[in-house]
């Protein structure tokens, strides 16, 4: 085999020899690497970005809307307590928005839907909802929240008997223009509240 294009650098001393054709092949590759690096930390920062706390516009995705609905037997839920409004996704007969401020109204209806804003006052809305519960105001009432099995709010959550049914997969919500966003970076988890039935809560439906 002839010999003259095989290239050694001197920086590579040590290294196997390789031909010019495969270094180039080598050095090609390592760009392309380099570049799919670059492109998914870009992704990643853009989601990252989409997803931060101080994003509150995380739109349930229709079709989940509409499965709790079948599940519930209803076509619309009562109150939407933390909405963007009435030309969102969840068909409400009343929706609090930002300006009404929902967290100091009270929530009355027997089928209330909850998708609270995601940042650092997710607490207070879940609390919120545990006491509006408790008061009989609110009936059924039906959160989606990110599973944050290891916070606080989630445990208190759980401790008054809320249900929690883990979704499979990663949702795509929907931002303020209505259009479907990346995969969210978290599992998301519905938890039902239930009327109780003596001491029980009633598991229906
Ligand atoms: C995660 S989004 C859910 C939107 C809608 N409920 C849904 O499920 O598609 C939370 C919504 O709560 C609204 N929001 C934020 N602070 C609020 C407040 N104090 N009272 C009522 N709504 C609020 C935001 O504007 C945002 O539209």
């Amino acid at each position: 085999m002839e010999n003259d294009d095989v290239i050694e650098s001197p920086r590579r001393r040590g290294r196997p020899r390789i031909h010019a054709s495969q270094r180039v092949r080598w050095r090609k590759a390592q760009a392309a690497r380099r570049l799919r690096l670059r492109e998914a930390a870009a992704k990643k920062k853009k989601v990252r970005a989409l997803f931060s706390s101080q994003r509150v516009e995380w739109s349930t995705p229709p079709e989940l809307v509409e499965s709790v609905l079948n599940r519930l037997g209803i076509s619309s839920f009562c109150l939407d307590p933390a909405s963007a409004g009435a030309g969102g996704t969840v068909p409400a007969f009343r929706h609090f928005t930002k300006s009404d401020d929902g967290l100091q109204q009270e929530w009355l209806g027997n089928h209330i839907w909850l998708n609270p804003p995601y940042g650092r006052r997710i607490k207070e809305w879940i609390r919120k909802a545990i006491q509006e519960w408790q008061s009989g105001r609110a009936k059924v009432l039906v959160l989606l929240v990110p599973a944050r099995t290891d916070a606080s709010w989630w445990h208190e959550l759980l401790a008054v008997g809320g249900q929690p049914e883990f979704l499979r997969g990663r949702l795509r919500f929907l931002d303020e223009s209505g259009q479907r966003q990346d995969v969210a970076p978290f599992a998301s988890v519905l938890v039902w509240l239930r009327p109780h039935v003596g001491d029980q809560i009633d598991p229906r439906p």
